[in-house]
């Protein structure tokens, strides 16, 4: 593990490197895997395995999966996340390497299983970027290496999220920026008005002439932005709610299926869950109700 300062320059290190961030998601290390991640982990892995867990945060799953297999390689672009990990994980046969996921500094055909747990591939930025990862990941797994992944799908913007976060804004509508952060968690974009208007507007779409309009507003979005459908910025993953947003990009299970596919994977598992983190209050409860999709891929 690197001891050379973190690049500030990256969004993700920048909104990752806060002292809350790291401390949110070393309390969530702290409650262990979720159930489904439990079920599929103790499916996928094998005691002889070698893991490489991509994005391994405050160490997580790999403290989790360092019992169900021979090594694990947890790999972060954060120091601060890796130094909590180390001290959390505390586990012999667990290795930490500070690295980008779109570049892994790992053998070809060296590694049994990848994990991406909770949305990696969400945080890489470009369609180009999110290929070269997904070759990166095919590349340094042995054949028939398994791949488990989760990503938000397009719900979890576009549609209910921003109708939530309208109604939750207008119900908690705060003079604390902080609260207000909070409450602008999912979204981000614009005033109340706007975010009640998009959610109406953008609910999953039924109707063709949804369908039209959504296409053609992607397209103009790219135009003018840059940005490409499905990429958003989010500044609460965690219930931190550090002040750095970083870019996002939300799958529809089509584009998440075709990157899968095009690196050479055979997808042994899809299917959504109804994530909830959550149920304090009923506002709250359904802003943080997210579109999960889990994905198990085996390199053909
Ligand atoms: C939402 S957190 C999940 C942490 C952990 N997997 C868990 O479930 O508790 C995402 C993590 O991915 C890391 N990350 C994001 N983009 C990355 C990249 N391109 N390469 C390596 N790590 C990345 C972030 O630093 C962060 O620690």
């Amino acid at each position: 593990m690197e001891q050379m300062p973190d690049n500030l320059e990256n969004p993700i290190v920048k909104k990752y490197g806060q002292p809350q961030e790291i401390k949110a998601f070393s309390e969530y290390a702290k409650k262990g895997l979720e159930a489904y991640e439990k079920t599929a982990f103790t499916r996928m892995i094998k005691d002889d395995d070698i893991v490489l867990d991509l994005g391994c945060g405050a160490g997580r799953e790999a403290k989790a999966v360092a019992a169900l297999c021979s090594k694990v390689y947890a790999l972060d672009l954060v120091h601060g996340m890796l130094k909590t990990a180390k001290g959390f994980v505390g586990e012999n046969n667990v290795y930490f390497i500070r690295a980008d996921a779109t570049y892994l500094p790992v053998r070809n055909n060296t590694v049994d299983v990848v994990l991406m747990a909770k949305q990696l591939m969400n945080h890489i930025t470009g369609s180009q970027q999110r290929t070269i990862t997904m070759n990166e990941v095919y590349r340094v797994l042995k054949p028939a290496g398994r791949v488990y992944l989760t990503v938000h799908n397009n719900l979890f913007n576009i549609g209910i999220v921003h109708l939530l976060n309208g109604v939750y804004k207008i119900m908690h509508a705060s003079p604390d920026p902080r609260k207000q952060g909070r409450a602008q968690g999912a979204g981000d974009s614009g005033t109340d008005l706007v975010n009640l208007l998009a959610g109406f507007f953008l609910l999953k779409p039924k109707s063709m002439f949804v369908n039209v309009y959504r296409r053609i507003a992607s397209k103009v979005r790219k135009n003018y932005t840059g940005k490409e459908a499905g990429d958003w910025e989010i500044s609460q993953v965690s219930d931190a709610c550090s002040p750095f947003k970083s870019p996002y990009h939300n799958f529809t299970v089509k584009e998440i299926s075709s990157l899968a596919i095009h690196a050479g994977f055979r997808i042994d598992e899809i299917r959504d869950i109804w994530e909830l983190s959550d149920k304090r209050t009923l506002p709250q409860f359904l802003r943080k109700g997210a579109f999960t999709m889990v994905l198990i891929l085996k390199k053909e």
